[in-house]
């Protein structure tokens, strides 16, 4: 359980992911922080590029830092976008979110680091694709 000042804090540290995002083409500017288990944070930016097809997102950014790293246990992630409005994971993200548990939390914020909202993952993927699907778990 994150308590809502560290909430915040992570929300401002997405601020900090998104100032370097790579979005020349769409100009759509995404953040996000993902808090692993350690205690570690993963800041990541939108990486886009010119094939378009070869572009990743934030969430993913942070949460291929936080795997390649050793860390695959997850509290939360914060994600921000331009404006003021939420920002929620897109659906390939949230499928990525999937693999690593489905009770951690996606909080959203403004571009600003201001928050908007929360949803566990499992809440934003429901019916999910799980891995003991082919682990048989
Ligand atoms: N994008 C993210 O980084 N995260 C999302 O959850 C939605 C979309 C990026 C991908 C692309 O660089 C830009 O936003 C426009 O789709």
């Amino acid at each position: 359980m994150i308590d809502q000042e560290k909430k915040v804090e992570l929300l401002k540290m997405a601020v900090k992911g998104s100032e370097n995002a790579h979005c020349p083409y769409s100009n759509f500017r995404v953040g996000a922080a993902v808090l692993g288990k350690s205690g570690k944070v993963y800041l990541g930016g939108n990486i886009e590029n010119v094939s378009y097809g070869a572009t990743v997102c934030a969430e993913r950014v942070a949460i291929w830092k936080a795997v390649s790293e050793g860390e695959k246990e997850f509290e939360a992630i914060a994600v921000i976008g331009p404006g003021k409005k939420e920002a929620y994971p897109c659906a390939q993200c949230r499928q990525v979110m999937v693999e690593f548990g489905l009770d951690w939390l996606v909080i959203s914020g403004d571009s600003q680091g201001n928050y908007l909202g929360e949803k566990t993952v499992r809440e934003i993927v429901p019916f999910p694709f799980v891995p003991s699907a082919l682990l048989g778990e």
